[in-house]
């Protein structure tokens, strides 16, 4: 029963939560495999090769597991490895991620606006070639938030730490006119309250999560792999660091998640 096969979505950590959310939202029958590679916990300053051999073998088992569809909720894995996976697994289709520049640009009013996003992003061909083709006649400021990732992964979310570093890396680009923020990595969207309360409310923040739902439904329907089922998809959540810490973050991120959440630890040797 190919349709009735799960979906498959990785990413270092947790960020990719934040995807998960809104494809639960979007496609609520479908069975959902969520693998957070928390042993290797930052991507962003790895080199591409090393993200590539992670992200290959973390797609080799969430294909064992029966995945149709594999969503790189991760956008320096899918900077790094998603040109990679696509041809190492041909007949696998493929979500991938990246900063939203493209719709950033149509709604900024000052045509300042500000990315934030990791290391290995930042400096990825992928972003180069999204800037020359849709950052045209808008000014870009760019910034990787160092520690941001590993303060999420600690579940710091709301901490004077956290706004501290926010407060840091913003204000440059605030005094400068920027009223749009793109959230180029996936463990951002958890603290966007903070962000929102540091930049004021005149500040749009895009989170390409809802899009990525949306190609995914696309996709799913292209290769006619929509599930028949019309029970609530149900989740399984994999780790390659400590279940119990994955657990407790899931729980406090996605409160509205089944529960008790089903977690396993997989890792990779
Ligand atoms: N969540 C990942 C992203 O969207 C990156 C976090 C990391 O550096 O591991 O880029």
């Amino acid at each position: 029963m190919e349709a009735q096969r799960p979906l498959g979505i990785l990413d270092s950590g947790v960020g990719g939560l934040s995807v998960l959310r809104h494809v639960r939202a979007e496609l609520p029958h479908e069975n959902l495999l969520y693998y957070a590679d928390q042993a290797h916990v930052p991507y962003g300053p790895r080199p591409a090769a090393e993200i590539r051999a992670f992200t290959e073998t973390i797609t080799h088992f969430l294909l064992e597991q029966g995945a149709k569809l594999i969503i790189v909720a991760c956008n320096v894995a899918s900077a790094a490895a998603l040109t990679h996976l696509r041809a190492t697994f041909p007949e696998t289709p493929f979500v991938g991620m990246e900063p939203a520049v493209k719709p950033g640009a149509a709604v900024t009013r000052s045509g300042k606006v500000g990315v934030l996003a990791t290391l290995g992003t930042l400096s990825s061909q992928r972003y180069q070639d999204l800037m020359a083709r849709y950052a045209q006649g808008v000014q870009v400021m760019a910034d990787p938030c160092p520690g941001l990732v590993e303060l999420i992964e600690a579940g710091r979310v709301d901490t004077p730490e956290t706004e501290r570093l926010l407060r840091s890396r913003l204000e440059p680009m605030l005094a400068a006119g920027v009223d749009t923020l793109i959230l180029g990595c996936t463990h951002y969207p958890f603290v966007i309250p903070l962000i929102q309360r540091v930049a004021g409310p005149g500040v749009t923040i895009i989170d390409p999560a809802p899009a990525v739902a949306r190609q995914t439904r696309r996709v799913l329907a292209e290769g006619d792999l929509w599930t028949t089922s019309a029970a609530p998809g149900r989740l399984r959540l994999y780790t390659s660091g400590d279940p119990g810490r994955l657990a407790d973050l899931a729980g406090r991120f996605l409160p509205d998640l089944p529960q008790p959440l089903l977690i396993s630890q997989k890792c990779f040797t």
